[in-house]
């Protein structure tokens, strides 16, 4: 008995098993195409919280607007009764300063999408990446994507997303009113960003 245990066939199988376990060990459960890492392995080590305030500028006036409209729904451009602006796309690429006065440090910009997606009141679908390009923050993103209602004091966003130092970003922005040219339409806003990241 005990000599048939050594034989070639039973030894190579016990030789194998121990190889596979020793495999799956090292790399973490494997299924193929994915695997179960430590965040270590990607020098992750103590998530924190960080605070930013910027202030966005939404210029949509003038030779050389910051945001522009590429879509209009047909009925809106005759049809005073919808003050929504239902359908309107706005394409931005608008500047975030240090300070609300737009000769102030630029510290990144605001680009993305808003769309009026309520039909009875001024409501957009915020779709954006904050792009930051100064200092440690220089090339980093964060991504945004919520409800803006303009006309309120205080609108608050998910922060869906980021990447460089921001990757594994989640929190949320808030979005306050600094200054509305009623005249052109050009806004100055505060934001305040709360972001978890490592
Ligand atoms: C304008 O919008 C209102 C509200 O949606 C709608 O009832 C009305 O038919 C529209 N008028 C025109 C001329 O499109
Ligand atoms: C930010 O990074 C870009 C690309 O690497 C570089 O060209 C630029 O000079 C950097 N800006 C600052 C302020 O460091």
């Amino acid at each position: 008995m005990a000599k048939s245990l050594m034989e070639p066939p039973f030894l190579f199988l016990c030789l194998f098993i121990l190889a596979l376990s020793s495999l799956s060990f090292a790399s973490g459960e494997s299924h193929g195409f994915s695997r179960v890492l430590s965040p270590k392995t990607l020098g992750l080590k103590l998530e924190k919280l960080s605070h930013l305030r910027f202030y966005f500028h939404d210029i949509v006036s003038g030779r050389k607007p910051t945001a522009v409209p590429v879509v209009r729904a047909p009925e809106m451009s005759n049809n005073h009764s919808l003050p929504s602006f239902f359908g309107l796309v706005v394409m931005m690429d608008d500047p975030l300063t240090m300070k609300p006065e737009a000769s102030s440090q630029e510290v990144g910009r605001s680009q993305g999408i808003y769309a009026s997606a309520s039909q009875d009141e001024l409501s957009f679908l915020m779709a954006m990446n904050f792009v930051f390009t100064q200092g440690k923050y220089n090339g980093s993103t964060l991504s945004v994507l919520g409800r803006n209602r303009p006309l309120t004091d205080m609108r608050e966003m998910p922060v869906v997303g980021g990447s460089g130092l921001f990757r594994f970003a989640r929190g949320y922005a808030q979005a306050k009113t600094h200054y509305f040219d009623f005249k052109t339409g050009d806004a100055v806003v505060e934001y305040n960003v709360y972001v978890f990241h490592y």
